[in-house]
């Protein structure tokens, strides 16, 4: 059994979207064992009591400075000592220490086709205003391995997403969200659980068979 621990700052749609993939089993083999929301106004906490998960918060703000928050966050994931930490918008940059102790064991979900629309500041509703500000024709989202830099590491899966005329920033984010986030994120959690990836020369590769 894989025991996830995911991190949230917002809405939760994507940590929805993980409960509900392991309620109706599109992914199997794993267990969500906690929730982490640096956010305490957050709704994904509240989808997570809903599910009898519990919820904890872990904000920067909290502490005195950045690297307090840093240990104290270490430290509480490596008391939960999940098997894979989810990162479904987390808002909170990973500390290298986190990165170091659970190396390969952190994914995220980007909302856009990396390396386009990421990297520092490219976060939420900023990513698809600034595709249509470039007047992208196509988006996308991405699940990828963390590992030090910023949305750098080796990427998992990824779906392309048509951007439309009329978009606005909403409603190009919903489109992606549906059309490939909810879809992307469960997949590669069942993926992880049942060992059909592993990672060689820093590429996400399959499993033969699987
Ligand atoms: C999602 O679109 C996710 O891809 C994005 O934040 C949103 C969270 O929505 N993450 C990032 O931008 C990370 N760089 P949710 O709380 O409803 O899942």
């Amino acid at each position: 059994m894989l025991r996830i621990v995911v991190c949230v700052s917002g809405g939760g749609t994507n940590l929805q979207a993980i409960l509900d993939a392991i309620d109706g089993g599109k992914i199997t083999n794993t267990e969500v064992i906690a929730v982490i929301s640096n956010n305490p106004g957050a709704k994904a906490l509240d989808r997570a009591k809903a599910h009898g998960i519990p919820g904890m918060l872990m904000s920067p703000k909290s502490y005195s400075d950045r690297e307090a928050f840093n240990s104290a966050f270490t430290e509480e994931m490596c008391r939960l000592a999940p098997d894979l930490v989810v990162l479904a918008g987390f808002l909170v940059r990973i500390p290298e220490e986190m990165v170091a102790k659970f190396s390969n064991r952190i994914v995220n979900i980007h909302p856009s086709l990396i390396p386009s629309f990421c990297g520092v500041g490219y976060y939420g509703l900023k990513v698809h205003e600034k595709v249509l500000e470039r007047g992208a024709k196509v988006t996308g989202a991405t699940v990828h391995f963390v590992n030090e830099g910023m949305d750098e590491g080796p990427i998992i899966a990824q779906k392309a997403v048509e951007v439309l005329e009329d978009d606005t920033p909403e409603v190009l984010q919903r489109r992606v969200m549906e059309l490939a986030e909810w879809i992307l994120l469960p997949q590669a959690i069942d993926d992880i659980a049942n060992n059909r990836l592993f990672i060689e020369d820093g590429r996400v590769k399959r499993s033969s068979g699987a």
